[in-house]
């Protein structure tokens, strides 16, 4: 069963990679030139926190590498205290930005939970997404503005948004990040980066490890390894209207029967507490780097950085011919970390959380909360209807403790 998913979910990855080059380039032909006009009109304080009563503020930081992203910040929960408690820095996932922790009602959504109970909220938005579209020479309609994967969401945009909050609160704080948020976070505090202006960290369905793959189907290992090797030449190539590599991806998920509209289930795992009668969330662009790095971690079962498949290459960006490892051993035993996953999820599958957690036996047994949530898959835990009991009442116990 385990392998069955997650060769489904190498598959899928793929399906996604073409699904979003396809709205990526897209979205790169009606790109507007100047994102700060529609960012301030439009923004997500305008469109998701305010109009519920919330008094939100606009920041901008600029990564050292030049992407200019934005940060929402709700200071004030809605009883008008101004809060008393640290600032918390919350982190999306892939293909996602900040509302994804505003979809749902004040009551039930952590952005605001977290205001109404007193703290300092802050929501980042990594590069590629529309409210981080900026960059100080670059824009997305270049090819080279795409050119990251989540080393790079490690290395620069997690460091920019801490220490934006950390300069501009004079404190230290909490984190929490869902999803391919939490890999930032780990291999950042991996690499002892950030560690000095955080007081804990909170790992909603972590993904860390991805080993199962050594076991999978040889020929389903063959094909990925074909449409990987393919998409690169997609990338230096492509046509909106459909490039040699898009079309060999879409052909392969045809093949597979994979439904492109049920993705998000597949992807994902059955959701027990969404409520049906939101409307979908638009999802955001990601650079294909970034899923072909994911990818290789599938294939390869390690935590290391993006390979460029070739030893000059990784030469010329690493000083050695592999590329380096993430040891998640190296994360200080006495940092602070809650840790939750779900028995349904197929993207923080319970076998690989089970390696990360292996990393982690030596983490002093005071600073580590590790919580199961059998029911909830993947999005359960930023847009479950009953996520404020399950998943936010003890994530505010650990962050009190802490
Ligand atoms: C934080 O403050 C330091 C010292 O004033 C400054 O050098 C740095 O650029 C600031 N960083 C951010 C992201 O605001
Ligand atoms: C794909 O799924 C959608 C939504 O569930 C459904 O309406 C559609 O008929 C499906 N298409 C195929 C080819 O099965
Ligand atoms: C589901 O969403 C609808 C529409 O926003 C809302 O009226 C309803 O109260 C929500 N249900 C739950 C259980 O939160």
């Amino acid at each position: 069963m385990a392998n069955t998913v997650v060769s489904l979910f190498s598959i899928v990855l793929l399906c996604i990679t073409a699904a979003q080059g396809r709205k990526t380039f897209h979205l790169n032909n009606v790109w507007p030139t100047s994102y700060a006009a529609i960012n301030d009109v439009d923004g997500i304080c305008t469109t998701m926190v305010e109009t519920q009563g919330y008094t939100c503020e606009e920041h901008k930081v600029t990564t050292e590498d030049g992407y200019i992203l934005s940060l929402q910040r709700i200071p004030v929960g809605r009883s008008g205290e101004k809060a008393d408690k640290p600032p918390v820095l919350l982190q999306h996932g892939i293909f996602s930005d900040a509302s994804t922790w505003l979809v749902n009602s004040p009551d039930e959504s952590l952005g605001f939970i977290l205001a109404d109970n007193g703290y300092d909220v802050w929501l980042a938005n990594v590069r590629g997404t529309q409210y981080s579209s900026g960059h100080t020479s670059l824009n997305p309609n270049d090819k080279a503005y795409w050119d990251w994967s989540w080393d790079e969401l490690a290395s620069y945009d997690l460091p920019a948004f801490v220490q934006y909050v950390y300069n501009y609160t004079g404190q230290r704080m909490h984190f929490a990040g869902h999803s391919l948020g939490t890999l930032m976070a780990l291999a950042a505090l991996s690499q002892g980066q950030v560690l000095n202006m955080l007081r804990s960290s909170v790992l909603l369905c972590p993904i860390a490890h991805m080993n199962q793959i050594t076991s999978l189907p040889t020929k389903l290992a063959a094909d990925i390894f074909i449409a990987n090797d393919i998409y690169w030449l997609g990338i230096s190539e492509f046509n909106p209207s459909g490039g040699a590599g898009s079309k060999f991806v879409e052909d392969i998920c045809n093949k597979l029967n994979i439904n492109l509209s049920n993705l998000e289930s597949l992807v994902t795992g059955p959701n027990c507490c969404l409520n049906s009668s939101k409307p979908d969330v638009s999802s955001e662009p990601t650079a294909t780097k970034n899923l072909i790095h994911l990818s290789q971690m599938i294939r390869k079962g390690k935590i290391a950085k993006y390979d460029y498949g070739d030893q000059g290459q990784n030469m010329k960006h690493y000083g050695q011919p592999v590329p380096p490892f993430y040891d998640m051993t190296a994360i200080s035993n006495e940092f602070p970390l809650f840790l939750i996953y779900g028995g349904q999820d197929k993207l923080s599958d319970v076998n690989d959380v089970q390696v990360l957690l292996n990393d982690l036996k030596d983490h002093d047994k005071n600073k580590l909360v590790v919580l199961l949530k059998e029911d909830y898959a993947h999005l359960d835990f930023v847009s479950a209807v009953n996520a404020n009991q399950m998943v936010y009442d003890p994530m505010m116990v650990f962050f009190k403790n802490n």
